[in-house]
């Protein structure tokens, strides 16, 4: 059985490993390791101790954000990266975020059709916001969800 827990610092090196398989720009095991802090909602996802995905949001300058978000290319369309998202957003509403944003690549249709269904609108464009091979760049679509009281118990 999947199982979700709060981001521990022995998790950081295997994430680290789990993301060089994810994330065109993989993060380090100190980049994960800085959101063991207080500022964060830091979750992963396990099966029989092995790490499947995680789940991180920061609250930064003022407002909640998703840092980062992924699941093992081998374990997808399961509903796991689902069910991280769920309870971030509900790990953001308990710490009291009134809202939860995040930007996407825009050609990243597995995320954007993710948050669609967890409530998320579309806010906006970063014109070419993030690297793309070794000259281009590309849009990051903006994304928001509103939190409210109900949000901790749905
Ligand atoms: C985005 C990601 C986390 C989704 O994880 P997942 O465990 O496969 O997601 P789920 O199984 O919970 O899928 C939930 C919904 O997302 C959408 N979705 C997920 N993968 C999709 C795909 N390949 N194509 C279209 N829609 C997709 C669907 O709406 C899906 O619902 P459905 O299965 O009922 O159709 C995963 O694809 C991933 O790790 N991608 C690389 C990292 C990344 O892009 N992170 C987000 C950065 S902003």
């Amino acid at each position: 059985m999947m199982h979700i827990s709060p981001l521990l610092s022995h998790h950081c090196e295997a994430l680290a490993r789990l993301d060089y398989h994810i994330s065109p720009r993989p993060w380090t095991q100190a980049m994960f390791a800085e959101e063991l802090g207080a500022q964060s909602v830091a979750l992963v996802a396990q099966q029989d101790r092995v790490l499947l995905g995680f789940a991180i949001a920061r609250d930064q300058y003022a407002s909640w954000h998703v840092m980062t978000l992924g699941v093992d290319p081998q374990q997808r369309r399961q509903g796991y990266g689902g069910q991280l998202m769920r309870a971030l957003i509900q790990g953001v509403a308990k710490r009291g975020g009134a809202e939860l944003e995040l930007e996407v690549r825009a050609s990243n249709g597995a995320a954007i059709g993710l948050y669609e269904q967890l409530g998320f609108k579309h806010l906006g464009v970063r014109p070419r916001y993030y690297p793309l091979g070794q000259h281009g760049r590309e849009d990051a679509v903006l994304m928001g969800l509103a939190l409210g009281a109900d949000t901790i118990n749905q």
